[in-house]
């Protein structure tokens, strides 16, 4: 995957934004002593999710994965989310953008109806990125779609489009904000802190009480102030009060109920939820020009390797500025969701799964079950080595025919298969084990057998 997209880490690392805020970004993940440290006027914080978070967080764990939106000002640009701050353009240029926005009707119907044909579970979209632009209907600023360019209340039309799919929805909302007069001296200025800390209080609050019912709430980017300056665990007890049955992620730099690798999968300690966050090209926003686009095939080996490792994965789509959806992501997720329709028992009821080494393939398991995902498919015959459970029986999904197999000691060995893959872009074995499948690859090259020098 593309390491040279913008990430939080690298923006807040330039900045030097404060060992709190670094901390947070892939939540126990950090490895450099400087992001792991406790900013210096922190109060003791939460580094366990929030009350009641097993009975909160049990959908999210079968639901596995996630549609995420970003919609805002930028897509007018169409040249990243970030433009408005990599280009430096002034705000009162910038806000010219508002009343340009007028998206075509329920465009979020689309993205609703294409998540869940993906095999989606949820979505969240942003209410508010950086540029400080609102998608909801807020008291608290003009700068919001019901009073600008789209007239109405954009937030609303999307949850509404998702509910009438059956599917969960939250919303993304930015912390940090580039248009907010007091969205950056609030670290040095306690006046302007408190207003600006009320103001972020305040919107959270519409979005909790306005909305319904809502599943998710996803913080990001919290520059410039610290747990302590941002009010965090006020912030989250006033979510949690509002909507009881909502998950909080840990971008307000509390431990919330789940982790957020972004852009790379990394899983978080065994008994610690997380979803990675991932684009399908190397942009969030809309980016007319950005065309690196990830296969299917990839698309499904991350999902594979998320499920793997106990994780979720939300994947983006970025809109174009009326709403549409680009045309390659379409066909990536429809590809993903054919998949999806034959192979998602593997994917949604997935556990932790302890076996993970092979050159073609990856794994998932559920109980006794381990699932091969191959997705360079070698022919007739597939090898898994160290495989330490004895085999019972094993079938292709695709299709449910038997397959073959013959167990030593080093190896098992899948036969009779076609030459060529019966499935795309991944083909299943599903492969019945005596007890939970696990792998040794120790064993194999301490003690499979060698021959003696000289024969
Ligand atoms: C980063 C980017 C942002 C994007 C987010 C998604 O923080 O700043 O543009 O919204 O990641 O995780």
């Amino acid at each position: 995957m593309s390491k040279r997209g913008i990430t939080r880490r690298n923006y807040l690392t330039k900045l030097g934004a404060g060992a709190a805020a670094a901390a947070a970004l892939t939540g126990s993940g950090c490895k450099n002593s400087e992001e792991t440290k406790p900013a210096a006027s922190a109060e003791k914080i939460a580094d366990t999710p929030p009350p009641d978070h097993e009975r909160r967080i049990q959908w999210w764990r079968q639901a596995k994965f996630g549609m995420f939106i970003h919609w805002g000002l930028y897509s007018l640009l169409g040249r990243h989310e970030w433009a408005m701050e990599l280009e430096g353009i002034p705000v009162a240029e910038y806000e010219q953008l508002a009343k340009q926005f007028k998206p075509k009707p329920n465009a979020a119907r689309d993205w609703a109806k294409l998540a869940k044909r993906a095999g989606m579970k949820y979505m969240v979209m942003t209410s508010k990125h950086h540029e400080g632009f609102c998608h909801f209907d807020s008291k608290l600023t003009n700068y919001c779609s019901p009073q600008q360019g789209p007239g109405r209340d954009l937030a609303k039309e999307y949850l509404e489009a998702a509910r009438a799919e059956g599917l969960r929805c939250g919303f993304y909302y930015s912390l940090m904000d580039w248009h907010h007069p007091d969205g950056a001296r609030c670290a040095t200025d306690e006046q302007a802190r408190r207003r600006f800390v009320d103001y972020i209080h305040g919107q959270i609050r519409e979005l909790c009480t306005n909305y319904g019912k809502l599943d998710i709430l996803w913080y990001d980017v919290a520059w410039p102030l610290d747990a302590k300056g941002w009010e965090s665990q006020k912030m989250n007890d006033m979510v949690l009060q509002l909507q009881p049955d909502i998950i909080v992620n840990n971008r307000n730099l509390l431990a919330g109920d789940f982790g957020t690798p972004e852009q790379e999968i990394v899983a978080e300690k065994v008994g610690r939820d997380w979803e990675a966050c991932m684009t399908m090209n190397e942009s969030w926003g809309y980016h007319k020009a950005d065309d690196d686009w990830k296969t299917p095939k990839t698309i499904v080996r991350n999902l594979v390797s998320c499920a793997r490792d106990g994780g979720n994965y939300l994947l983006n789509i970025g809109p174009k500025p009326d709403g549409s959806i680009p045309e390659e992501s379409v066909k990536i997720l429809s590809a993903v969701g054919a998949w999806m329709d034959k192979n998602g028992s593997t994917i949604y009821e997935a556990e932790r799964c302890k076996v993970r080494e092979s050159a073609f393939a990856d794994f998932t398991r559920k109980g006794n079950t381990l699932y091969i995902h191959v997705y360079f498919w070698p022919g007739e015959t597939v090898s898994i080595g160290g495989l330490q459970t004895k085999v019972k029986s094993a079938k292709l999904l695709a299709n449910g025919k038997p397959v073959d197999f013959k167990q030593e000691e080093f190896r098992v060995q899948f036969t009779g298969l076609p030459a060529a893959a019966p499935d795309t872009p991944v083909t299943v074995i599903a492969v019945e084990c005596e007890a939970e499948p696990s792998q040794d690859m120790e064993n194999i090259r301490k003690n499979r057998p060698r021959r003696q020098v000289g024969v």
